[in-house]
């Protein structure tokens, strides 16, 4: 079946998780935001293993009379619908317009529809979600696109990750919030792991991609130089009900672990940054992140199978003129034993994860051990 994701704030990030599960995905840049990709899965995927998109639909078969057709057959009751239109010279007006002529056209059929206002062409992700668009059998959004029609199958749930993100009982601010969408598409960029795979994470802090992979039906395997922070995962994965995981205190650039089927971290980030570092700083801060991050995939390198996927987030900084300034590793990560993955429509440098105001970003390399 050929799907639809309405994709996040990073598209490119979004596209190679995608790209990573499954096939034939197809970047579709509208002028509309947020941008889409169509791809191919022979089930019906769960958003709430997606961390870059949000929202799924499924495609209709040609034609306003199928559309038509397939609301009219729906459950009995009152029929909830909403439209989301990307098709070229839309607003919101002319969605809203849709949205009344299907509405008509229902009622002729003797169904009773409450239709969504339209305050922009594309419904938000909270609106799809407040209303259960994916979720009620009577409760309907149609995505329009000038190459077909879909139907909403799943919305993400932000209500579940801003709980998962805040509610967590063991917190520090200095090693970073890991976004849980985030730790999601590095665990993805992994590729589909098979059920009860054992992520690693060797800097696993308060354990966010931890929680995350025992979310998605993976064995958590934390370890952290710091005995502080395997108690914070531990209360963490403890909270989630979490009772199957392996957590270790060990410095990721000499441990040894134990067996592990993939690994997704976030690596140490050097110093918390208010405003873009001076030169001097920069470049000590380079130093010591390299430092780690090589002697951690030095050392991994002999402890790991072949083709075993390996993705770290690293640090770049934002510099006063705007560009961000990367460790720029590949090549380096290439002799000491890993291949880069390659995507097919997102190049190896377009994985950066920022946010505005933020200064250190996260690099996210993608690898397989050789
Ligand atoms: C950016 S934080 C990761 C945060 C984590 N994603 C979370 O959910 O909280 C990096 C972590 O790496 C740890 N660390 C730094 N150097 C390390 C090393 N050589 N070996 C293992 N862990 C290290 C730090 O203690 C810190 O917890």
């Amino acid at each position: 079946m050929k799907y639809l994701a309405v994709l996040g704030r990073l598209p490119k990030l979004s596209i190679a998780e995608l790209e990573s599960l499954f096939s034939e995905v197809e970047p579709r840049f509208t002028k509309t935001l947020p941008a889409l990709a169509t791809f191919v899965s022979p089930e019906n995927p769960d958003i709430n293993r997606l961390g870059g998109t949000q929202k799924l639909a499924v495609e209709l078969p040609d034609g306003f009379n199928y559309l038509i057709d397939s609301l009219a057959d729906l459950p009995d009751g009152k029929i909830t619908l909403g439209i989301s239109d990307f098709r070229a010279h839309t607003n919101a007006r002319k969605a809203g317009g849709e949205a009344l002529k299907i509405k008509k056209i229902l009622q002729r059929r003797g169904r009773s529809v409450r239709v969504l206002e339209n305050k922009t062409a594309v419904l938000s992700t909270a609106t799809s979600h407040h209303n259960q668009l994916a979720e009620k059998p009577n409760h309907v959004e149609i995505i329009m696109t000038d190459f077909g029609n879909f139907k909403l199958t799943g919305v993400q749930n932000i209500t579940k990750y801003a709980k998962r993100d805040q509610a967590r009982p063991a917190r520090d601010a200095k090693v970073g919030m890991l976004p849980p969408k985030l730790a999601q598409i590095l665990i993805n960029l992994c590729g589909d792991l098979p059920k009860n795979a054992t992520v690693l994470d060797p800097f696993c802090g308060t354990g966010v991609v931890l929680q995350e992979a025992h979310l998605m039906g993976y064995k958590p395997y934390g370890a952290d130089l710091e005995p502080r922070m395997i108690e914070y995962s531990k209360k963490n994965l403890d909270w989630l009900g979490c009772d199957n995981y392996t957590l270790e205190p060990g410095d990721a650039t000499s441990h040894t672990w134990q067996h592990f089927d993939a690994i997704a971290a976030e690596a140490f980030l050097g110093s918390p940054m208010s405003q873009p570092p001076v030169e001097i700083k920069l470049k000590q801060e380079k130093m010591r992140c390299r430092e780690i991050v090589l002697g951690f995939l030095k050392n991994l390198a002999s402890q790991t199978a072949s083709k075993t996927p390996v993705v770290i987030a690293v640090p770049a900084w934002l510099r006063e003129n705007g560009t961000y300034s990367r460790l720029n590793l590949l090549d380096e990560v290439e002799k000491l034993g890993y291949n880069v993955k390659k995507f097919i429509n997102v190049g190896p440098d377009d994985l950066l994860y920022y946010r505005e105001g933020q200064i250190v970003a996260r690099d996210i390399i993608v690898l397989r051990k050789k």
